[in-house]
């Protein structure tokens, strides 16, 4: 059985030591680096941009999974892909032409993904899940880094993955917001591919053996 992805959220780095941080993922046994971008207001806090994804990208060895949390994403599709975007997350509550926008995105050469909310229902995916490579279940409301796991979050995973199967989709699963050890093993045996942690890595004592430990 293949193991869980790991994606380590950047958002939980030192950015004043941004580069050694990023190294310390290209060594470790994660599989992607997570980046996030807040505009301050589809969500209440501003994060970085593309300058700071610019200086990630000269230094990261591994795919660049960034999760947008900004209004109006179509605006900057071609721009993150320039910048060497792997897969592009969008959220479902920004985007009224979520087909056209995925279609963009794929146009561009990424993957294309979609976050929902916690209060957003996985069966309202049910007419683009095919269209749609990656899933990102919020599980605690986007904006911040370090807040506490959402429980019903495993419903709305089982929900999906029979949603996924009913469709004969191939789209993944990732689970982004208060990940840790406590939590990674009933996520993936509930359906989870791909696991997010910010602070739980960036806070530990030794991030790569954290790391170690989420891909179980
Ligand atoms: C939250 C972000 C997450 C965040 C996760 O809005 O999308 O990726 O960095 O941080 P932790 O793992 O600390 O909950
Ligand atoms: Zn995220």
């Amino acid at each position: 059985m293949s193991k869980t992805l790991i994606a380590p959220s950047l958002l939980a780095a030192d950015f004043g030591n941004l580069q050694r941080d990023v190294e310390m993922v290209n060594a470790s046994e994660a599989d992607w680096h997570h980046i996030d971008v807040m505009d301050g207001v589809f969500v209440p806090n501003i994060s970085y941009g593309m300058p700071v994804l610019k200086a990630i990208q000269q230094h990261a060895t591994k795919p660049l999974d960034v999760h947008l949390m900004i209004v109006d994403p179509d605006r900057y599709i071609e721009e993150f892909a320039r910048l060497g975007a792997a897969h592009l997350t969008v959220h479902y509550e920004a985007c009224p032409h979520l087909h056209r926008t995925l279609q963009a995105i794929k146009s561009h050469g990424m993957k294309a993904g979609v976050a929902i909310n916690p209060h957003t229902n996985v069966q309202l995916l049910e007419d683009t899940i095919k269209d749609i490579d990656i899933v990102i279940i919020m599980s605690v409301n986007p904006g911040f880094g370090g807040q506490s796991f959402i429980e019903n979050t495993y419903d709305k995973i089982k929900s999906l993955k029979a949603l996924i199967t009913k469709k004969n989709a191939s789209t993944l699963i990732e689970i982004d917001g208060g990940v840790t050890t406590n939590n990674a093993q009933k996520l993936v045996d509930a359906g989870a591919d791909i696991l997010v942690a910010g602070s739980f890595v960036f806070k530990s004592q030794d991030p790569q053996a954290t790391i170690k430990a989420l891909k179980g």
